[in-house]
């Protein structure tokens, strides 16, 4: 989620980013042209535009929107199985002539009958918050399960004036109040099928499973069992309860699901004024005042009485979709920080690889690489414990490198490393970047991208660590609206190798208002602009699915870019076109497909009424199926 020009916390209209904007107020904009006249001075910045990448071809582009790759649309052969769509500002979903869609899911769906039918009055019981589909769904992906289908998706955040509508403001009044909020958010898996003429879940399959802000945790890694992670309903510091703010998500070569847990600061809070709150807290946004009060009412919450509880969220989690009774394991090898999503794949030799972005302004891109081999059917449970963590640091030159994040480098244990990892990633100097979202590794060639959906602070202010934000290298524009998507070409064609080379994709903007870098780079145009790149994923046939969740006003520096939307791209042209619009309000977030590839699954998060159920209801996150009308398959 991102308001990012939200100036106040709201509980009706609220994100996680207001929620750290408020802690942390950032200074009021300066002039526009001043702006541009920094980000079109640096050298860093023209050194991007030099460098040409092998994989792409991409050739040097001339005037300021002639920036990166000198795309030839119409001599490009498409790759695009569709007729790209118009902008929209309407509140449904549209899709490219030849395909439909309907809602597959939504926020209070039962997976289990005993749940009964939602209801719009009162948004669910706590009873049945606890069987039903969650809110705010995010990342997901499927998996077959012994010929089943079973999609694992994340539940992000609440919405509590939706989720609480008898309450004022959405405000948790009792203990219930604030159960039923836990019990919407973490994790759904459950099993769908496609019928004779829709998809739908399978209510009471022995495989659907709600994992929530209460169900039973493993710790694991470096970090468990350490003095930071104990508590006193947990004095081996390696068993803990809950998943945290579950955005993006990542799958393993062996089947395993990852959750991963993004702005876990905003669920703890003091019930004591007094208490003064431990300075490292700063770094990761942990204050007095929580998000939901989740405090007042459950004790674990309450860092004046817990004050390590919250070392023990803002991990990645492996979950096992096939068994229901599994315990969640979190894997504190792979860092605490504001994870967005987790893209894997395997080094040359056979090493898990996992990329992982910190979404928060000035923070990090890691990459873990396991110290064991994954061998298909050989025990595959420890090897997201032991590797090597790394930091990316970019140069403007085109190439970079990734840093590990060692006791020797840090002065830190390896324990202190994994709950304190950003601390760790500053002492090494690492590039402070425009809020890191998903990383996709493209299937068919090697190389990796990720998503930097904007930064209104860059080249203004620090990050929270106080590292720098200067313009260059991957971040070239000042207080960064639009967004854009770095590339990376590992060394050797090797993702575990140190070193690698770069390049943007896209610089998102808008030519209609900009003739400058905050036009976009040359394969952005009034007919495909958009800002806010988030969610990413490969398809099997190598085209790059990219979901904005950005400011979806149409108006000023968005003028003509409509609602948030979801749209494909070719790595070999930087070809980019819309293939959906999402309801006004909601941002496009998820994306998986069936077994089969004919059908696509696509999260709509947050949207404003009449969406989905009509006038007069509850607005509810949902899920949608995409298919073609040929039943062709759909990537
Ligand atoms: Fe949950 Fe950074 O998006
Ligand atoms: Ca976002
Ligand atoms: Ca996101």
């Amino acid at each position: 989620m991102d308001r990012d020009t939200q100036p106040d916390i709201d509980f009706e209209d609220f994100s996680f980013d207001a929620f750290d904007e408020a802690r942390r107020p950032g200074p009021q904009a300066t002039g526009f042209d001043q702006v541009v006249e920094r980000a079109l001075s640096r050298r860093g910045f023209l050194g991007v535009l030099a460098y040409g990448s092998g994989a792409a071809a991409m050739g040097l582009g001339t005037g300021v929107t002639g920036l990166l790759s000198s795309v030839s649309a119409e001599a490009a052969t498409s790759r695009f199985a569709f007729t790209p769509i118009p902008i929209a500002t309407d509140a449904t979903v549209h899709v490219p002539e030849g395909y439909t869609w309907q809602v597959l899911a939504r926020w209070g769906d039962p997976l289990f009958s005993d749940a009964g039918e939602f209801d719009h009055e009162t948004g669910g019981d706590v009873a049945s918050s606890a069987r039903t589909f969650g809110e705010n769904t995010d990342g997901m992906e499927l998996f077959v399960v012994g010929g089943r289908q079973v999609i694992a998706v994340n539940h992000e955040y609440v919405n509590p004036k939706l989720n609480l509508p008898k309450n004022d403001g959405g405000t948790p009044a009792s203990a219930d109040d604030v159960r039923k909020l836990q019990n919407l958010q973490g994790v759904t898996v459950m099993e769908v099928a496609e019928g004779e003429d829709d998809w739908h879940i399978v209510v009471d399959s022995p495989l659907n499973r709600r994992i929530d802000h209460n169900t039973q945790m493993r710790l694991a890694g470096p970090a468990a069992g350490h003095e930071l992670l104990k508590t006193e309903a947990d004095p081996t510091g390696t068993s803990s309860l809950g998943t945290f703010n579950n955005c993006g998500a990542g799958r393993t070569p062996w089947g395993t699901y990852l959750t991963c847990e993004e702005n876990f600061n905003g669920y703890f809070g003091s019930t004591d004024e007094a208490f003064a709150l431990p300075e490292h807290y700063k770094r990761y946004g942990i204050g007095a005042k929580s998000v939901y009060s989740y405090e007042k009412f459950d004790a674990r919450f309450d860092v004046s009485k817990n004050p390590n509880e919250p070392h023990r969220a803002g991990y990645i989690v492996e979950i096992d979709p096939s068994d229901p009774a599994s315990v969640p394991v979190k894997r504190t090898a792979l860092g605490r920080f504001k994870h967005e999503n987790a893209a894997l794949t395997l080094a040359r030799d056979g090493r898990v690889v996992v990329y992982m972005g910190d979404d928060e302004r000035g923070e990090f891109l890691y990459r873990f690489v396991s110290s064991g081999l994954y061998t298909p059917g050989a025990d595959t449970s420890a090897l997201l414990d032991e590797g090597t963590l790394s930091v990316a640091r970019f140069a403007d030159d085109g190439k970079g490198e990734w840093v590990a994040l060692t006791p020797e480098a840090t002065g830190m244990s390896a324990a202190e490393i994994a709950v304190f990892t950003r601390v760790a990633a500053s002492k090494v100097g690492a590039t402070t970047m425009d809020r890191p979202e998903w990383v996709a590794v493209n299937p068919v060639a090697v190389e990796a991208y990720c998503a930097l959906t904007n930064n209104t602070r860059r080249g203004v202010k620090p990050n929270a660590g106080g590292d720098e934000t200067p313009v260059g290298g991957p971040n070239p524009r000042a207080e960064n609206q639009y967004g854009q998507i770095v590339r990376w070409y590992p060394g050797g064609d090797d993702h575990a190798a140190d070193t690698f080379a770069w390049d943007l994709f896209v610089m998102a903007g808008n030519p209609a208002v900009h003739k400058d870098a905050y036009g976009g780079s040359d394969n952005v145009n009034e007919g495909n602009m958009f800002n806010s790149p988030d969610g990413m994923m490969f398809d099997t046939t190598g085209l790059l699915w990219i979901q904005t969740d950005g400011e979806d006003s149409n108006e000023g520096d968005f003028a003509g870019q409509g609602n948030n939307q979801m749209l494909a791209g070719d790595p070999a042209t930087g070809r980019i076109e819309r293939f959906l619009t999402a309801p006004v309000g909601s941002e496009v977030t998820g994306l998986t497909w069936s077994a089969d590839r004919r059908t696509m699954f696509v999260g709509i998060q947050h949207p404003k009424a009449p969406f989905p159920d009509g006038d007069g209801k509850l607005a509810r996150s949902s899920v949608i199926a995409i298919k073609r009308a040929d039943n062709a398959p759909v990537g």
